[in-house]
Order: structure tokens, then sequence, then C-alpha cells
């Protein structure tokens, strides 16, 4: 019989577990205020995964006012490549001076007995939706190392798209995509 999983929103309580699962799962670790700053201020969109009250896996966002064109969805670095003509700069500095709502997705994880059973999927589903219909956010983007296959795969199956390169982006000198997914 497949494991049934319940995604709810997270408590300030559950922070301590969602640490250790980002502990075992990612390299990229943040101290407890981090968590706490994140579920006070976009607390819609800090979601947790449990399976029999055991805490399974996570996804914690935030909100923030982007002009960047390729973070709003509107263009890509990557899929369109060649230069930029004169006309083209000029309509990219226009609009960022318009800010909007973006969500960005921070971290998500599942512990590793538990992957592959679309816990992520659920995780990445909801955090679409709370930042569409809750946030108003009028895209989504997060960063991905280029070497997480399984993750990107996941990020495309919902629509992501590889949108910029950011060279050196990880501790460890790793590149990372930036994808996005325009919501309106
Ligand atoms: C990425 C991660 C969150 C996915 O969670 P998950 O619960 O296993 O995801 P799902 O079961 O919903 O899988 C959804 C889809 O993602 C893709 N996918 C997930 N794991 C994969 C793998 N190991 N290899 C290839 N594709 C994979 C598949 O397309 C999969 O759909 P399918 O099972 O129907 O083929 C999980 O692998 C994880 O915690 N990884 C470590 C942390 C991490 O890298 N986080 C992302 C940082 S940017």
């Amino acid at each position: 019989m497949p494991l049934k999983f319940k995604v709810r929103k997270a408590r300030e309580e559950d922070i301590p577990d969602v640490m250790k699962i980002n502990m075992e799962s990612l390299p990229e670790n943040y101290w407890y205020g981090f968590y706490k700053h994140l579920l006070d201020n976009w607390g819609e969109a800090f979601l947790v995964a449990e399976i029999n009250g055991e805490l399974v896996g996570y996804a914690m966002s935030r909100v923030e006012d982007q002009g960047d064109p390729v973070l709003l969805g509107y263009e890509s670095e990557i899929e369109e490549g060649g230069g930029e003509s004169l006309m083209r700069k000029l309509f990219k500095a226009l609009r960022m001076t318009e800010l909007k709502p973006v969500g960005h997705l921070v971290s998500i994880a599942v512990r590793p007995p538990y992957r592959r059973i679309g816990i992520g999927s659920k995780l990445l589903e909801e955090t679409i939706k709370v930042m569409r219909e809750f946030y108003k956010a009028e895209s989504i983007y997060l960063e991905v190392r280029i070497s997480n296959a399984p993750a990107i795969k996941l990020y495309e199956k919902f629509g992501f798209k590889k949108a910029r390169i950011v060279k050196g982006y990880y501790a460890d000198g790793e590149d990372a995509y930036i994808m996005v997914r325009k919501l309106r």
C-alpha cells in the first residue's frame, strides 16, 4: 500500500525537525533565526510533509519585490541567446522600475527514505498555489545546482524553465541555474 502523507503549514515547533531534514539533505544550511524569519513573514508558504506525525519534508519560501525581468518570468538569458538590441535594453530598463511580488523558493527537501513517492511534487504544487493565490505573485523562482538532476526534473515537471546561470553561486564553487515559472 502506498505511504500516506499529509502536507500542512509549518508551526514554530516544527523548525528543529525541518533543520534536521535540511542538514541531511543539502549542503546549504541555515541558522534557527532564518527559519523563524521565513515562518513569521511568509508562513503561508512554509510547508511541511508528515507521515504518521513524523516530519519527512519541507518547502520554504519568501516573497520579494522584484523588477528583474528574468525573475519576473518575462525573459530568459538561457533560451534566447544572442546579443541585445538598444530597444530591448531600453525596454528592459523601463520594466526594471516596476516592482512586483515574486515568490522565491528558498529550500525544499524530502528525507531520503521517503523520496520518489510524490512528496516533493505536492510541496511544490502547494507552494505554487499559495504564491499565486495568497501572495499574488507574478512568478516564482529558485536556484538549483546545475548538477542536481532530480530537482531540475521535478521543477521542469511543474513548468519551471532555466532562465539564468549564476557562476560560482554555491560555497564550493558550483554554478546555479535560476529557474522561473510565470504565474500570471
Ligand atoms: C528534489 C526532491 C525534493 C524531490 O522530492 P521527491 O519527493 O523525491 O519528489 P517526487 O517523488 O514528487 O518526484 C517528482 C518528480 O521529480 C523527478 N525526480 C525526483 N527524484 C528523481 C531522481 N532521483 N532522478 C530523476 N528524477 C527524479 C521525477 O520526474 C519525479 O517524477 P516521477 O517519480 O513520476 O518520475 C528530493 O530529491 C530531495 O529532497 N533532494 C535533496 C534536496 C534537494 O536537492 N533539494 C532541491 C534543492 S534546489
